[in-house]
């Protein structure tokens, strides 16, 4: 059958059972082995097979499961990575506030310094593994999950990506308390309440622990108030937030920080939602 007569067929189920249509394109770009969206165009007239693996996978994704469990792969920064339900699938907001970070640090630090960093809740190493392959520094890099599933895959990542990064089983705030001098510290916690409405697919599939918390400002509070603990006299801290946790999380700011020291600053993603914290050293 013609790739456009697949995909016209697909589409209608899809349709009925209010499943996005990029994640047809994105199951049909898997199963025959497209480099990126624009060979499905290009291929659009030539003839395909699905087999009954294929099948299955399309049945999946109609029952609701997210495509990237499905297929076990996610595009993240230009990178492949494993996934699977272990794991919360990286998100484009993540993205963001990760060049963000990438930017702040080489803007920060001499490329002569050494970096001692840590990313906290690391999932599928999706944030850690990134920047030990981006940065030209020297550096060691610390990844910390309290869930010992999450670092399987975490594992299966650093392998995958020849990645330098050493994997601590810790709950974060524990790990912070027993470690010192880090110059980065990056962190995409839980921070959804449970009041929160949270999509059919997310709430059903992605690993609860990875997503609330209450209240949802917990671990931004905890980290910020430990920091001399944990942090070197030249610092910077990363931090992915809801996009309507500014105001708490600046009321609490004013109150701890030593503004001779450090200081804080909210950056807003496209949407024009503040998504990103950065506190650091002056
Ligand atoms: C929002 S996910 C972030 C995953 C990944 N860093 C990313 O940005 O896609 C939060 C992660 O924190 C982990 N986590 C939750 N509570 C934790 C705790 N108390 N200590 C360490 N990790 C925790 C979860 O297992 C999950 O992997």
């Amino acid at each position: 059958m013609k790739l456009s007569e697949i995909y016209k067929k697909y589409l209608i189920k899809f349709k009925e059972n209010n499943i996005e249509e990029i994640s047809l394109r994105i199951l049909l770009c898997y199963f025959f082995n497209f480099k990126d969206m624009s060979e499905f165009y290009i291929e659009q007239d030539k003839n395909f097979n699905l087999t009954n693996e294929n099948l299955s996978s399309i049945n999946r994704v109609l029952n609701g499961e997210p495509v990237y469990y499905v297929i076990n792969e996610c595009d993240f920064y230009n990178f492949k990575f494993y996934v699977d339900k272990r794991v919360l699938i990286p998100r484009i907001e993540s993205e963001f506030v990760l060049k963000k970070c990438i930017d702040k640090i080489t803007d920060k630090f001499k490329s002569n310094e050494k970096l001692k960093i840590c990313d906290l809740g690391t999932g599928s190493g999706c944030i850690a593994i990134v920047l030990d392959k981006l940065l030209n520094y020297k550096k060691e890099i610390f990844v910390v999950d309290n869930s010992k599933k999450a670092l399987e895959v975490c594992k299966i990542n650093k392998n995958k990506f020849n990645s330098n990064i050493n994997l601590v089983k810790s709950d974060m705030i524990k790990f912070l308390n027993n470690n010192s001098n880090f110059n980065v510290v990056y962190a995409n916690p839980p921070y959804i309440s449970k009041k929160y409405e949270v999509d059919k697919s997310v709430l059903n599939y992605e690993p609860k622990n990875a997503l609330f918390i209450s209240p949802s400002y917990y671990y931004y509070e905890k980290i910020i108030e430990n920091r001399t603990l944990f942090l070197n006299k030249k610092y910077i801290m990363v931090f992915e937030i809801g996009y309507d946790q500014k105001n708490i999380l600046e009321g609490f700011l004013k109150n701890v920080l030593d503004f001779k020291k450090e200081k804080y600053e909210f950056y807003k993603d496209l949407d024009n939602h503040d998504r990103i914290l950065v506190v650091e050293s002056l």
